[in-house]
């Protein structure tokens, strides 16, 4: 019988017959599936894996710095960690268009992993953590109507860019299966059972003005409280995908005897089986009035909190 243990050890296999003693690099991202990638890969060859984790500014409260402690302290794996904010506000400044957004992000990206790359020496391969749908979606996309709704950020246009091998381990697994196996590879609940994250994070989560620190540092904090309630209520493993919008106006509020002028914040959470279609989440009056509260005490700068009650279709899941 097919047992995920079974799995693994001919995934191992398989990787060590591919890459031989040649390097494989791994853009790390703190999402599931690069992370059971770069997990399983590790097992199988050790130090000729090197994980670059671009930092640009735009992850949650305290991403990045699980995905150094998991990863380079815990499994001692090799880790580049690169921040640069930096060079990522500094490519945005002014901008919000969000397809220009996109686009530049995704660009950056690029930029700064073939710098790391070239740092660390280069390397033949390229890991990336496919799932058998993705492989499905682009096979039956493919002449299907070509409206480009939205740029995705991933690592694709890397490896021709760079002229590299793919490894991709987990080309055979759904999502469900991936999970079970970074669990069989001892990575951690919160990160094997994360909800999807985008490539662009935060970024693409403050339409319609300028991104600054400041409306990040905003956001981020908001975005916790939110998913702290979120898991304080066993909620988080029945939805898909939940997050805070900080929204390009200020509303007037009260404040104690004072009179408030704040930024509004949109909540987002959906149910969804695979990210093409999604409800809005049904919370109940009790829990938005909780969420609400607290972060309109414990962020200052908003003081208006609403929730997205749109689907998808008409509505995408992300704003941008
Ligand atoms: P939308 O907003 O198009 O999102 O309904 C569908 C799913 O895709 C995620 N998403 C992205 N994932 N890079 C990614 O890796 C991206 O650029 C990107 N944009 C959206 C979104 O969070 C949702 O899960």
């Amino acid at each position: 019988t097919w047992t995920m243990a079974a799995f693994r050890d001919q995934a191992i296999a398989r990787i060590r017959q591919q890459v031989g003693s040649k390097r494989v690099l791994c853009g790390l991202s703190g999402g599931v599936d690069s992370s059971v990638a770069a997990a399983l890969i590790h097992e199988a060859i050790g130090d000729q894996l090197v994980c670059v984790l671009v930092d640009h500014g735009f992850m949650r409260a305290g991403e990045a710095e699980e995905v150094v402690s998991v990863f380079r302290d815990r499994f001692n794996i090799r880790l580049v960690h690169r921040e640069a904010s930096d060079l990522f506000l500094q490519r945005l400044d002014g901008l919000t268009d969000p397809e220009q957004k996109r686009k530049i992000i995704g660009a950056t990206f690029i930029d700064v992993f073939e710098e790391e790359a070239k740092k660390v020496g280069g390397a033949d391969f390229l890991a990336q953590g496919t799932l058998y749908p993705d492989v499905i979606e682009s096979v039956s996309f493919a002449g299907g109507p070509s409206v480009t709704i939205k740029s995705h950020h991933n690592v694709g246009g890397l490896p021709e860019r760079m002229n590299m091998a793919l490894v991709e381990p987990l080309r055979d697994l759904f999502k469900d299966e991936v999970r079970a196996l970074g669990r069989e590879l001892g990575l951690p609940d919160t990160m094997v059972g994360r909800h999807p994250f985008p490539g662009p994070g935060l970024a693409i989560r403050i339409p319609g003005q300028p991104l600054t620190r400041e409306l990040l540092d905003l956001l981020r904090k908001a975005d916790a409280i939110y998913l702290e309630e979120i898991r304080a209520a066993g909620l988080y493993d029945a939805i898909w995908q939940a997050f805070a919008v900080l929204l390009p106006v200020r509303t007037v509020g009260v404040m104690g005897d004072s009179r408030s002028y704040d930024y509004a914040l949109a909540l987002r959470a959906v149910t969804s089986t695979d990210g093409m279609t999604a409800d809005f989440f049904p919370f109940d009056a009790a829990f938005l009035s909780r969420v609400s509260n607290r972060i309109i005490n414990e962020v200052k700068g908003i003081n208006r909190v609403t929730y997205d009650v749109t689907s998808k279709p008409p509505g995408t899941i992300e704003w941008e």
